[in-house]
């Protein structure tokens, strides 16, 4: 029987939140809709972050009240911080994700606070959360680099990645935020992590910017995660560089994993519905 790897769908989230146009709530949640047909045991739908923040998530609420749910599916937040944890709450989050960094440059701009100020600011969202007993997610940007800083130190993403198990994630992500990895770097840096973290409790973000998202999930399997974020259509990307590929795209990690051998579970039909639709909704002729 084939191996199983999960495909976490973070574009509704992690996509969205990068488009230049404001999308209707009405259009996000028929997306997040067509991605509960697919066959995904978690989507990232949005984030209760502040408005002034990312004024395309200023919809959150509406949107993660308005799909409709599948069962089996976790409907999945980002909430930076206590205010953020009970707005998710409210509208009917299955879990939240708190979401550090390894590069205080980047921590500062932003969540507005230091590595070890973010870590504070975490610990009573996941007491929060475990008192109702949700589960919360964490993720590490600047896994890799910083856009800020350059490079990071693989022993800096473990710090913060042992911090945030021992805070009482289920699992935490590694976020390639700038696709600089290269199959060598994600390689060090997965080693320095699975020192302190458990592989199956590590997850792989990649963006492909550089066009180095699947050899580095690649190296990502060889040292024995089983689980990557990827958002449709590969929704994302940078605002300052317009068609400049983003996330990698769900579809693209999908196919790549079928024909290593491993199994997803993923309808693939209904997943490239689910493509053109947010490449409409990118084009903004949804
Ligand atoms: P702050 O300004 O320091 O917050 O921002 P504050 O506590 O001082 O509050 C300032 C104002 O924000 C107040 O409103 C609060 O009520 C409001 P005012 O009184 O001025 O009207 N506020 C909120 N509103 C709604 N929801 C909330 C919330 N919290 C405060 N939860 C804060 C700190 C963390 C809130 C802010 O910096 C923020 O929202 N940052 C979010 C940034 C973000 O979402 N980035 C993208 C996600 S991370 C990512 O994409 C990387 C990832 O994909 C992994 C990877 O790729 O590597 C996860
Ligand atoms: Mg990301």
């Amino acid at each position: 029987m084939a191996e199983k790897v999960e495909i976490f769908e973070v574009g509704p989230r992690d996509g969205l939140q990068n488009e230049a146009r404001l999308i209707p709530a009405a259009e996000k949640i028929a997306l997040v809709d067509a991605l509960s047909r697919v066959g995904f045991r978690r989507i990232e739908v949005t984030s209760f972050v502040s408005p002034k923040w990312v004024p395309q998530m200023a919809d959150a609420g509406a949107v993660m009240a308005g799909i409709t749910r599948k069962p089996g599916i976790s409907y999945a937040a980002l909430a930076p911080n206590l205010m953020g944890f009970d707005a998710a709450v409210a509208a009917g989050a299955d879990e939240v994700a708190i979401f550090g960094a390894a590069s205080e440059a980047f921590s500062q701009a932003n969540i507005n606070a230091s590595i070890a100020e973010s870590l504070a600011r975490f610990a009573p969202v996941v007491a929060a959360a475990q008192a109702i007993g949700m589960p919360v997610r964490g993720y590490v940007s600047c896994a890799i680099a910083c856009p800020y800083a350059g490079d990071i130190a693989p022993e800096a993403v473990a710090r913060v990645a042992a911090a945030l198990l021992a805070m009482g994630c289920y699992e935490i992500s590694l976020g390639d935020t700038i696709g600089a990895g290269r199959p060598q770097t994600v390689a060090r840096m997965l080693a320095a992590v699975a020192a302190v973290v458990p592989v199956d409790r590590l997850a792989g973000h990649f963006h492909d910017t550089g066009g180095t998202a699947l050899a580095n999930i690649d190296a990502a399997l060889d040292h024995g995660l089983r689980v990557f974020d990827a958002a449709v259509g590969g929704l994302g990307g940078c605002p300052y560089a317009p068609g400049a590929p983003g996330n990698v795209a769900t579809e693209v990690v999908a196919r790549h994993l079928a024909v290593r051998g491993y199994e997803t579970g993923l309808d693939l039909d209904a997943l490239d519905r689910a493509v053109a639709m947010a490449g409409g909704m990118r084009d903004g002729n949804a």
